[in-house]
């Protein structure tokens, strides 16, 4: 038998404890009936970290992550922190682990289940079927840029700056990721820029050429960021896999989610470069955020949050079958009409999240019996 998995759960604030708290129900069900074994640590993170600590990112969970072999993320943020200074704010918690662990690669699947082709806003057609990945660079761009800062003019006035800076290799590295995501998938890259106006994405496009270069298989194409966030709307099937800058990611992945139904449908995995031993670096969380406004009320959606739960199977314990298993319960549910109210349409079930984490577990058993 080999050893135990190590897991650090960081739940967070606002609905990211409910949340978890149905993953870690699938994470003791997987321990009973499939003898595969966690070991569990909790971790604070985000306002709850500040709460008890003082910070949104205590040294311990640092440390903590680490030596874990994956991080498991709820969700951080909430209206009471808004208020503090910046570099105590939850965010800067959740962008400090992601630059901690060098989590350069974030994967965001937007896929159609066709029991909720119906939930999305767009037209049935125009969603149906559809399952494309955004690569988001997760550790460079303006998010992390220097300088940066407010500076006071004097006269009352003032003047902010962020800086968008990649570099070569941080382009081919990111790059590298998307080709090899696509030649898994369909066998299509779409790089998205703005090098019709910033010379730092003229480079990233200079770079991803080279990239492309190196994978004569795969078709590379580029796109205007803008273009991209329109053609997202209106015909987002032309699309495999999407890489883009930090900034650019974390909006189109939004709207990549909204095509889904609901942003509680979406998970992620940030990864980041494989040591000597082959280990990696990997933090999975949802895509939507602590949602301040239901928490607390069991109206939150679990479903992103168990398929990354699902895809830490996949990428960082290589166990397949399992996360098969979880993916097939999520669309069992959903076919057998099972709405929390994010997703909730006419003629189908309204359930509690706690309710909705009972159903996953009854298909968990009904699928492994
Ligand atoms: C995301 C979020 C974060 C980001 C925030 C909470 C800092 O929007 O993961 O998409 O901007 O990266
Ligand atoms: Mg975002």
């Amino acid at each position: 038998m080999t050893a135990n998995k190590s897991l650090l759960c960081l739940p967070g604030d606002g609905i990211g404890p409910e949340v978890m708290g149905e993953v870690r129900r699938i994470i003791d069900w997987m321990g009973d009936k499939r003898a595969v074994k966690f070991d569990v640590t909790e971790g604070l993170l985000g306002g709850a970290a500040y709460d008890a600590a003082g910070t949104p990112l205590p040294q311990e969970t640092i440390d903590a992550a680490h030596k874990a072999d994956a991080v498991l993320l709820g969700a951080v943020g909430g209206p009471t922190y808004e208020k503090l200074p910046f570099d105590k704010q939850p965010e800067r918690g959740l962008l400090g682990i992601r630059k901690e662990l060098g989590l350069f690669a974030n994967l965001r699947p937007a896929l159609v289940f066709d029991a909720l082709a119906e939930a999305s806003t767009l037209k049935l057609d125009v969603v149906k079927g559809l399952d494309i990945m955004i690569l988001r660079e997760l550790t460079g761009g303006i998010y992390f840029g220097q300088p940066r800062g407010v500076e006071d003019l004097g006269g009352g006035k003032r003047r902010g700056f962020n800086t968008l800076t990649y570099t070569s290799d941080e382009v081919q590295r990111i790059g590298e990721v998307a080709f090899d995501l696509a030649a898994k998938r369909d066998k299509r890259v779409c790089s998205i820029d703005k090098a019709n106006v910033l010379e730092t994405t003229v480079m990233w496009r200079e770079e991803m050429t080279k990239v492309g270069e190196r994978h004569p298989d795969i078709e590379l194409t580029h796109m205007y960021v803008d273009n991209a966030a329109m053609q997202l709307v209106r015909n987002p099937k032309q699309f495999d896999v999407i890489v883009t800058t930090n900034m650019f990611g974390d909006i189109l992945s939004d709207c990549a989610a909204m095509l889904t139904g609901s942003l509680g449908m979406l998970p992620s995995a940030s990864l980041g470069a494989p040591d000597d031993t082959g280990r990696r670096p990997a933090l999975y969380e949802p895509v939507h955020g602590s949602a301040p406004d239901i928490a607390g009320q069991g109206l939150a959606n679990p479903l992103a949050m168990v398929l990354s739960f699902s895809m830490m199977l996949r990428y960082s314990f290589d166990l397949a079958d399992e996360a098969d298993l979880v993916d097939q319960a999520v669309q069992n549910v959903l076919n057998k009409g099972l709405r929390t109210r994010d997703i909730m349409q006419e003629g189908k079930q309204e359930v509690s999240t706690e309710a909705m984490g009972d159903a996953i577990q009854a298909e968990l058993d009904a699928l492994s019996s």
